[in-house]
């Protein structure tokens, strides 16, 4: 696990952009995980300046997001389809063939989630997946629970984060209850994965996850047992941490 500590959040998204860029130029034809949420949005404004100042290639690529709020249709302002149009694939050459978002009102809800878990393992799984967390440490929207859930899969959506995301909605009764959400074993399976948090209110859920045991309560504590993963936080998210790093750093020097 590397842990990267950026100034600031534009120099955090700055640096995100760059490994997704430097993932493109090795692999043009990458799949890649994507995250919404406020973290990745100056990562994405970034993505497409590169595309549209340095040609940086969509072209080949494929996507899958890893969320969805279920209940929304993809017009409505709310759904992270709008979201990701909005804010990335309406400014890029990533064919639309290729985008794929959890469907947030599924006629089979079992039928859609077997449906997605097929078809990122039939496009050869993630190369680099962009994660964001919860102040409850919750990575896609696998939430604190007894149990990791491993594939895609229906989720009630904890209170901390119904209350975390009522900022973009008019009021906090229009959040969305459930949510469909890439599993666990998806998330791990990533050939690397790319975990972003921003400011002080992530702090916390940072230490937990790095420092803390590997539970279900803490989901994105799992990412310890991965084998290549970015930690990119900005100095506020990497508060808490900062002395369990000099810690380490004292010792090796001893
Ligand atoms: C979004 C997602 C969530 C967010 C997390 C942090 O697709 O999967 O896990 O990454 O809730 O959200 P922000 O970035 O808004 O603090």
């Amino acid at each position: 696990m590397r842990i990267l500590i950026a100034d600031d959040y534009a120099d955090l998204s700055s640096r995100a952009a760059r490994i997704m860029a430097g993932q493109l130029y090795l692999k043009p034809n990458s799949v890649l995980g994507l995250a919404t949420g406020s973290t990745p949005l100056q990562m994405y404004q970034e993505l497409v300046r590169l595309h549209k100042e340095v040609g940086l290639d969509f072209s080949e690529a494929t996507s899958f997001n890893l969320d969805e709020y279920l209940g929304l249709a993809p017009d409505d302002a709310n759904s992270y389809h709008y979201y990701m149009h909005q804010h990335f694939f309406s400014h890029i050459n990533l064919p639309q063939k290729n985008i794929h978002i959890p469907c947030g009102r599924p006629a089979d809800i079992e039928k859609e989630c077997l449906d997605y878990d097929r078809l990122i393992w039939q496009s050869g799984g993630i190369d680099i997946q962009v994660l964001g967390i919860g102040t409850n440490a919750h990575i896609g929207f696998n939430e604190p629970d007894i149990k990791f859930e491993a594939t895609t899969h229906k989720v009630k959506l904890d209170e901390e984060t119904i209350e975390a995301n009522a900022r973009f909605f008019a009021a906090i009764e229009e959040v969305p209850r459930f949510a469909i959400s890439m599993g666990m074993k998806t998330i791990m399976h990533a050939k690397k994965v790319l975990l972003l948090a921003s400011g002080e209110n992530k702090a916390d859920a940072i230490y937990n996850t790095l420092y803390g045991g590997i539970t279900p309560e803490v989901p994105a504590s799992i990412l310890q047992l991965h084998q290549d993963v970015i930690v990119l936080l900005d100095a506020a998210a990497a508060s808490k941490i900062r002395r369990c790093l000099d810690d380490n750093n004292q010792n090796l020097r001893s």
